[in-house]
């Protein structure tokens, strides 16, 4: 009988589970909505324990649901630099998670800008000095919480990314241990080396004694007998990277575009590091038997969350699906551009202290206009990654590869060729991200070969070509590049 494998992909607005075949079919899946909470302007965090509870009842509602006993291993992907500090001896975290989108440490990072630590912070791993990355934060709550920086001294405390903190739980408080994937978005991991940078731990003023070992992304995490049978965790990779390997772009200049709730365009650029002249930052994409393959990654903060918002915060529609039908029904966003800077610009901007603007509001402007406005800033704003991104590889790709909630938007997916001039795949296996996590998993446990046997795996299931003319395009990138100069 074939083995099935199991994903775990905690997702900023979800908590799921799926279980998948070995030829990625969706056995079953299960999945929580998680809680965003927002203290003050420009905080996001979460409650550590919802993402842990929430996370063990959907692995445990699949296996219940299906009766599965021939699980060759987990795989776990989960939102990137989202940062917990928790105490070793209880397992209780000191602070809520504070999640990737959190800008709280926006003064402390153009303090280390302003004293010209960007290059060699760039040199080192590849990112640039941004609130969004998990150096900064952890800094915050050693700051903020009373002791916490005399028992990180002593190594009560350990830090992880939701990975780590996952994987701790599943095992018990066993194994304290990360990828290279999700190392690379700390701003302490140094990606030539692969190892914690002494350096920038002093620069930061973090103890090394909080920090996780970095494996390999396929490697034997350790065993969970948490769930109804003994399971060995063999996959474990930050969701950008996880969709990278769930759309098979194994080759050096190929893209995948992931739209969630914001969205990350990755291209791989092979095995050597090479630092971006664009505003993009370089990371792991994967590392295999010790050999690292680097990836340019364009992120942009907002992407599904600009329909959330105009589901919930302005009450437009009742369900997102309904926003294809009201863009569609409009001839053209009449000038309307949206620009949904919410939580402040990333690639290839990097202002923390934008924020959300609409411009060209008339008379006649619609709910229609506002909505296709939300959806056209998809295509305008990874057109600005891509643009980015050939430039600094010399690559100009012949198609890309995207996934994502909102690619099930076909308004999106056609204006994204359109927009880009390049033709759009969309695989079969919906679910890359968590397909990703399953096949590093697959691959530990010999369910797999190698990387081309998981590329035998994916195939097409829509493709779009551009239909727009030159003209057009070039007119509404044009109105997109006005409106982004007003928040900049
Ligand atoms: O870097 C943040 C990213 O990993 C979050 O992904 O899918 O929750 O938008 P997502």
């Amino acid at each position: 009988m074939s083995k099935t494998l199991l994903a775990i992909d905690q997702g900023t607005t979800s908590s799921r589970a799926i279980l998948f075949s070995n030829k990625g079919e969706i056995l079953a899946l299960r999945q929580k909505e998680l809680t965003l909470h927002y203290p003050q302007r420009g905080w996001v965090e979460q409650d550590p324990e919802d993402i842990w509870e929430d996370t063990l009842w959907a692995c445990r509602s699949v296996l219940e649901e299906t009766g599965e006993e021939n699980i060759a291993a987990i795989g776990i992907t989960n939102q990137r630099e989202t940062t917990i500090i928790w105490d070793r001896k209880t397992g209780k975290p000191i602070y809520n998670a504070i999640v990737w989108q959190d800008r709280r440490t926006a003064d402390r990072c153009a303090r280390l800008k302003e004293q010209g630590h960007e290059k060699v912070i760039t040199e080192k791993t590849g990112l640039l000095i941004d609130p969004y990355f998990s150096a900064t934060k952890i800094a915050w709550i050693l700051d903020h919480v009373t002791g916490a920086r005399a028992r990180a001294e002593q190594g009560a405390l350990a830090f992880g990314s939701i990975d780590c903190f996952l994987l701790w739980r599943l095992t018990a408080g066993q194994v304290h241990a990360t990828d290279a994937s999700n190392a690379a978005r700390t701003m302490l991991f140094n990606i030539q080396s692969q190892e914690w940078d002494k350096e920038l731990l002093a620069l930061l003023d973090i103890p090394a004694a909080l920090l996780p070992e970095v494996k390999d992304n396929a490697a034997n995490f350790g065993q969970t007998t948490l769930l109804q049978q003994p399971l060995m965790i063999g996959g474990m990779a930050g969701d950008q990277q996880a969709a990278l390997i769930g759309q098979a772009c194994f080759k050096e200049g190929m893209i995948k575009s992931t739209y969630g709730t914001g969205c990350f365009a990755l291209m791989n650029i092979g095995t050597h590091f090479k630092r971006s002249q664009n505003r993009l930052l370089t990371t792991v994409g994967y590392r295999l038997n010790g050999q690292v393959t680097y990836v340019l990654e364009g992120s942009i903060f907002i992407a599904g969350a600009a329909l959330q918002w105009l589901r919930d915060g302005l009450g437009l529609f009742t369900d997102a699906t309904e926003s294809e039908a009201l863009a569609l029904s409009v001839a053209d966003n009449n000038g309307v551009y949206f620009v949904p800077a919410f939580t402040g610009l990333g690639a290839p901007y990097w202002q923390p202290a934008a924020r959300g603007l609409i411009t060209g509001l008339g008379r006649e402007s619609t709910a229609a206009h506002l909505t296709r406005a939300a959806l056209e800033a998809q295509g305008y704003q990874t057109r600005d990654l891509m643009d980015a991104m050939c430039r600094d590889s010399g690559v100009d790709p012949s198609f890309i590869r995207i996934d994502g909630g909102l690619v099930a938007n076909e308004f999106v997916c056609q204006f994204l060729a359109d927009m880009l001039d390049k033709p759009i795949e969309i695989p079969q296996v919906t679910e890359s991200t968590a397909w990703g996590a399953a096949a590093l998993a697959g691959l530990q446990a010999g369910v797999f070969n190698g990387l081309s046997d998981i590329a035998g795996h994916w195939s097409a299931a829509r493709r779009y070509a551009p239909q727009m003319d030159a003209t057009q395009r070039a007119a509404l990138y044009k109105g997109w590049k006005n409106a982004i100069q007003k928040v900049l």
